[in-house]
């Protein structure tokens, strides 16, 4: 038996002035993706923005539903949609951000883990690693280089083919 550990990293900012000027605008897509979010359940608006390999940005936000479950995060709209339109296209950055109208969010939106299993899909699909941007309405911006960082024990493909 033994006990063994694992490292993950991530980059964190102070503000987004400290942002490259392309993730600003970059994160400036997901504040407008999250303005037009569905969300009249949780009044938790969230906004994702992904920039492809072929300079277009493809946004979503989370789109709720009566039926509770039959809603779907921002993320996995944001991802999915670039998915069914540039099924080729590598994704280099996505962003993601949220308020609310019941608090002020000071503290940088953790996606769920589904989501993280859907942009870690699309990360090995690619072989190429996704940058993530995660920021609140203020306060820390936090930065991972890859989805393994946000998701290191994720469920692989040859997981499945070797059952
Ligand atoms: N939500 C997202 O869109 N992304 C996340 O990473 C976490 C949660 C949405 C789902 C739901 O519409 C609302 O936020 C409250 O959970």
């Amino acid at each position: 038996m033994k006990k063994l550990e694992l490292k993950i990293s991530y980059t964190e900012y102070e503000s987004e002035s400290e942002l490259s000027s392309i993730d600003q605008e970059l994160l400036q897509k997901a504040r407008e993706a999250s303005d037009l979010a569905y969300a009249p359940y949780s009044n938790f608006y969230v906004g994702a923005a992904l920039l492809l390999e072929n300079g277009v940005v493809v946004s979503g936000n989370n789109q709720e539903n009566v039926a509770y479950p039959s809603g779907l995060c921002a993320e996995r709209v944001a991802i999915y949609a670039a998915g069914a339109q540039y099924p080729n296209v590598a994704i280099k950055t996505i962003a993601v951000t949220c308020k609310s109208k019941s608090f002020h969010v000071d503290e940088p939106l953790s996606p769920c883990g589904a989501c993280r299993q859907a942009m870690s899909e699309y990360e090995m699909m690619h072989h190429s690693v996704i940058r993530t941007i995660l920021a609140g309405e203020t306060g820390k911006i936090r930065v991972m280089d890859s989805i393994a960082d946000l998701l290191p024990f994720m469920f692989k493909a040859e997981q499945l083919k070797k059952a």
